[in-house]
């Protein structure tokens, strides 16, 4: 039997998970994050319903929970696409070709940065420093990692969402959908660990992970410079 006794909207078929959210948080309020990633994995983002029902269960007043989750970026208060496409436009990014590869996805997908696709499949924003910088032009897609993507790369990983094949980050790891991202965000207070590819699980730790792939998994391209550099310092070759 569940211990939530609040009559719910969008949380209604949601008390299971509700109950193992609460069991973790002796201080119920602390379990407001939790419950908000919740309400955004079965809406798509943080809906005034779903603020009220996480209300009802904490015995909190809406305005309490929206003050919560208007803090936080990963919380979203409008809908958002099942993948959200964030482009580094800083400094490091733009000298090597970031505001290129941004205009190739809005390009392709036919909307800009700041907008989300008319079949809701794709959110894209221009994103301050993503702290990849060694990876430049660096990008995220629901929050994982590319790394020296070009625009037909871009081109590319829209191609690939689109048909649902796998797209997997540069540390191999297979991005998954908004709702997923909430879920695992609202039950296990992180992201799950997920298999990485053979190449992920080759690279060196410490987070050194840049320099041996590209945005859909190849080798990455020397364009001269310090790209090329870099490479052979490295020990690569092309
Ligand atoms: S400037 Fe793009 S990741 Fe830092």
């Amino acid at each position: 039997v569940s211990i939530v006794k609040a009559e719910l909207t969008v949380l209604k078929d949601s008390k299971k998970e509700i109950d193992s959210i609460l069991a973790k948080y002796p201080n119920s309020r602390s379990a407001t994050i939790p419950l908000l990633f919740l309400v955004q994995s079965v809406e798509g983002y943080v809906t005034e319903d779903g603020m009220r029902d996480v209300a009802a269960v904490l015995g909190l007043t809406p305005a309490e929970v929206l003050a919560v989750a208007s803090f936080y970026t990963m919380l979203k208060k409008t809908p958002q696409g099942t993948y959200l496409i964030s482009v580094c436009r800083n400094i490091s990014c733009t000298h090597m070709g970031g505001r290129k590869v941004l205009r190739a996805f809005e390009d392709r997908l036919g909307i800009s940065a700041g907008s989300t696709t008319a079949d809701g499949r794709f959110s894209l924003e221009a994103a301050e420093c993503l702290a990849t910088c060694d990876g430049a032009p660096s990008l995220q897609i629901n929050y994982e990692d590319f790394y020296k993507v070009s625009p037909q790369d871009a081109a590319e990983l829209v191609d690939l969402l689109e048909k649902g094949e796998p797209v997997k980050s540069v540390a191999g790891v297979a991005v998954k959908t908004s709702k997923e991202i909430a879920r695992e965000t609202a039950l296990t207070g992180t992201r799950l660990p997920t298999e990485r590819t053979e190449a992920g699980s080759q690279m060196p730790a410490g987070g050194e992970t840049g320099s041996a792939q590209t945005a859909t998994g190849h080798r990455p391209p020397v364009r001269g410079g310090d790209s090329e550099k870099r490479a052979s310092s490295n020990g690569e070759s092309s």
